[in-house]
């Protein structure tokens, strides 16, 4: 994971250019309010949708892991502090106040809910490869 981050930081500067580090996403402008509720733009570092209070999710959550474990998953705001409060006990997460812990919940219960399953279908047996374990 360090590495990975790593390799992004370093993607963002050689992008940029400039030199300056985090600062490359902070200073993405903002879409037009208009394109903002169809569709946010995806952060370039993080992959967060650029809408709501998805900086107080990037200042939060992007530390430890890649955004991309983050926007991969979905929750209810239920099941999304379930996840948080998994990794404050067992993953050394800190604790929020309440009024920063209320606008993480709602970005992620609001941009990444329950939806579709993200797995496939089963495939029908005669689309599988043969079982090399079957013994026939
Ligand atoms: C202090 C470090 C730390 C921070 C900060 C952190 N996480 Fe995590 N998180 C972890 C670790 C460690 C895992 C397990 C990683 C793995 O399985 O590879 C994890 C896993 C996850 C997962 C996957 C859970 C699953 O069931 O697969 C999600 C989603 C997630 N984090 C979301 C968040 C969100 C949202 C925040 C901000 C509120 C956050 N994380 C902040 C440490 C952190």
């Amino acid at each position: 994971m360090r590495t990975a981050l790593a390799i992004v930081a370093l993607l963002a500067l050689t992008a940029s250019g400039t030199g300056v580090l985090p600062a490359a996403a902070a200073e993405t402008p903002p879409a037009p309010a208009g394109a903002q509720s169809t569709s946010p733009g995806l952060d370039p570092v993080t992959g967060l949708k650029m809408t709501g209070d998805w900086e107080v999710v990037r200042a939060n959550c992007v530390g430890c892991h890649s955004g991309r474990l983050i926007t991969q998953q979905r929750g209810t705001a239920e099941q999304w502090l379930t996840m948080i409060r998994w990794m404050q006990a067992k993953q050394n997460l800190w604790q929020f106040d309440p009024a920063t812990e209320e606008k993480i919940i709602a970005y992620l219960a609001t941009n990444y809910p329950p939806g579709k399953s993200q797995r496939r279908a089963v495939l029908s047996p005669d689309l599988m490869p043969p079982n090399p374990y079957s013994g026939t």
